[in-house]
Order: structure tokens, then C-alpha cells, then sequence
């Protein structure tokens, strides 16, 4: 039966020792788009890829990976998924030739197929230069470029990327992005996990915000923002001097709390509900009790808002946290 739908999990649970990493996660990812993952460090995003990838066991639930179960079919779901992750699998010490050449030789492609196989994808991913040279002298792009390149050897049609743009610069970053709507342009279907809210309203038609292994939000980037509230109110002051009368006033007309930016002059507040016009009355209040505003917005939350909203904690965006060790 074709549900249109790329991955389906239900009561997804993982749990190592006392740790429980995926609490209950349910996914639906229509076929065809990119579907984004998005929680801070330790959300339990790997663990889910992981198992849908059949690469760890659910310890309850089911998922099925284009219609085959992950458990009782999992050669079946092994042969149409690529997987690119954090800690990817190609060897520094060879070349981007090598490396390529190799995984096509184990999905059983002749040495000549291989060979045409690896030059494609090297000259696709403008690697076509570095060809030659041994992984490990790469950039953090370059190395995310072969990352990708290897999880495409054999055309998957569902690509699972584990937080594929992490550490890198900006270009390098659209670049990656680059690919994956290009992918999917394709005829692909995509999992992608961020930690990057930016990220995932860049390119995820539908995202699941996680937490603690539990789904808190699901839906289009649009949606999760209105979810949270009606729009946010941004403003800079002339005068910083004037940040908490300004402050007070905003809070007293929105009936809301307002949060003082890293700006000294910066103020912004999210509407809860702007039934009766409140943020409307913000400037006139403002501009009454002598409070010059020379920049004022009123926008749709950011996805950094909403998470904010959603969990009362700032997301968390860096990467230095230890790594899990594995438990066998
Ligand atoms: N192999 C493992 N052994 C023990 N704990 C693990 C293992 N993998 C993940 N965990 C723990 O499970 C939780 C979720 O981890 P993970 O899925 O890696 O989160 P994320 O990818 O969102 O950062 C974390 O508390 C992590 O420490
Ligand atoms: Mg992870």
C-alpha cells in the first residue's frame, strides 16, 4: 500500500541504561520532501535516525522506511536509505576516489561502474580538484561535501543527514543546502536533523521540534510560529537609557513579557494573540510617554522564539558537548 509517505515511526522508545534517549516518537514524512528534525544536544535526533536507519533496535514502536518495517525488513530498508552523519563514515586516509570507489565496489558495482560512478559524484560536488588527494588534508566543506557524496553512491531514495551543516562556515553551509533541495528536487525524500532553527525553516517543509526524545511541536515553519503567538515586536531605541521605561510600557500594552536583546537599545516581545490590535498600540504609547523609536518591526516569531516558547529554554546551538560512548 502506497501511504505517500517516505518514513512513518510510531512509539518510537530507545533507551540506554537509565537513560531514556527516545521517549514515544511518532513521525510522518510525506515522500518527496525534506523533513526537518530540529532540538538542541541531546534530544535524542541521532537515536531516532539511527534506528529508522536500522542501525539500533527500538526497544518499542514500529517504523516503517518507504512501506518495509525497519526491524523485520531491514536488508529491505538498508538498500534504499543513504545515511550521512556527524560522524561519518569515509576513511581520512584515503582519496575521494578511493574512498567513493570503494562503496560502490560493496553495493556490487563493477570496477569500471565504480570508477564512473565516484567521478560523477566528485565533479558534482566540486571535489572533482581534491579527487586525488587523502580525506583528511580536506576542509570541514570539503569533508562534508564527500560525507554527502558517499551516502549517494547508490541513489537512495530516502536520505537520512545527521546534522550535516554542523561546524561549518556559512558558504560551505549553502552549499550543503544546495544539495539537498537539489536532491529532492530529484525525486528524494529527506530527514534532516539541525540544531539550527534557521536551518531547518531554510529547508524543511514540515519540522518536528524534539526534546528530551519526545516530539513537542510538529508542523510547516509557518505553523509552528503561529502556534506561539501572533508575531513578535522588535524595536531600537535612540536612547538606551530609556530601555526599561520602554520595556515596561511594551510589557503594560501587550500584556506580555518583554526580553531585552543583546543590543542595549533592543527590545522584543512576543504578541500572544493580537485579537484586540495591542501591538498596533505600541508606538503611539511609546511615542506618549516620550520614548523615540527609530526602528520598529512586527513580524512572525523566529523559529528561535519558538522554541522559547515551547520548551521556556533557550535552544542550545553549540556543538561541545561529549559525544555519547557506545553501550553494547
Ligand atoms: N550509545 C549510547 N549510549 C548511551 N547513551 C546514549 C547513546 N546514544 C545516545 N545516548 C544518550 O541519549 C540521549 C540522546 O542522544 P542523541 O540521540 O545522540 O541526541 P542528539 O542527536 O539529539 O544530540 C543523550 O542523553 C545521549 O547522551
Ligand atoms: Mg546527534
Amino acid at each position: 500500500m502506497d501511504t505517500g509517505l517516505a518514513i512513518e515511526a510510531e512509539g518510537l522508545v530507545k533507551r540506554f541504561k537509565e537513560t531514556v534517549a527516545v521517549d514515544g516518537v511518532d513521525l510522518r514524512v510525506p515522500a518527496g520532501t525534506v523533513y526537518g528534525l530540529l532540538g538542541p544536544n541531546g534530544a535524542g535526533k541521532t537515536t531516532v535516525v539511527r534506528m529508522l536507519a536500522t542501525l539500533l533496535r527500538p526497544d518499542a514502536g514500529r517504523a516503517r522506511v518507504l512501506g518495509h518495517d525497519v526491524v523485520t525488513d531491514a536488508d529491505a530498508v538498508r538498500s534504499r536509505v543513504g545515511l550521512t552523519g556527524q560522524y561519518a563514515s569515509v576513511d581520512e586516509d584515503l582519496t575521494g576516489t578511493e574512498n567513493l570507489e570503494i562503496i560502490a565496489r560493496l553495493y556490487g558495482f563493477s570496477p569500471a561502474r565504480a570508477r564512473q560512478r565516484a567521478a560523477e559524484l566528485l565533479g558534482a560536488f566540486q571535489l572533482a580538484d581534491a579527487a586525488r588527494k587523502q580525506v583528511k588534508t580536506y576542509s570541514g566543506g570539503m569533508r562534508r561535501r564527500i560525507d554527502l557524496a558517499a551516502s549517494l553512491v547508490m541513489s537512495p531514495k530516502v536520505l537520512f543527514l545527521d546534522e550535516p551543516t554542523t561546524g561549518l562556515d556559512p558558504r560551505s553551509r549553502n552549499q550543503v543546502w544546495d544539495i539537498v533541495r537539489l536532491l529532492v528536487a530529484e525525486g528524494a525524500s529527506v530527514l534532516l536533523t539541525t540544531q539550527y532553527l534557521d536551518e531547518a525553516d531554510q529547508l524543511a517543509d514540515r519540522i518536528a521540534v524534539i526534546d528530551h526524545g519526545r516530539v513537542i511541536a510538529e508542523g510547516t515553519a509557518p505553523q509552528l510560529k503561529a502556534s506561539v503567538g501572533a508575531g513578535t515586536v522588535s524595536l531600537r531605541l535612540a536612547d538606551p537609557a530609556q530601555r526599561e521605561v520602554a520595556a515596561r510600557i511594551v510589557g503594560d500594552v501587550l500584556g506580555t513579557t518583554v526580553h531585552r536583546s543583546s543590543d542595549p537599545a533592543g527590545l522584543d516581545a512576543l504578541v500572544p494573540d493580537d485579537a484586540d490590535g495591542a501591538a498596533a498600540r505600541v508606538l503611539p504609547a511609546l511615542h506618549e510617554a516620550g520614548v523615540a523609536v527609530p526602528e520598529f518591526s512586527l513580524g512572525l516569531p523566529s523559529l528561535d522564539e519558538v522554541f522559547l516558547a515551547l520548551t521556556g529554554e533557550e535552544p542550545v546551538t553549540d556543538d561541545t558537548s561529549a559525544e555519547p560512548t557506545e553501550v553494547r
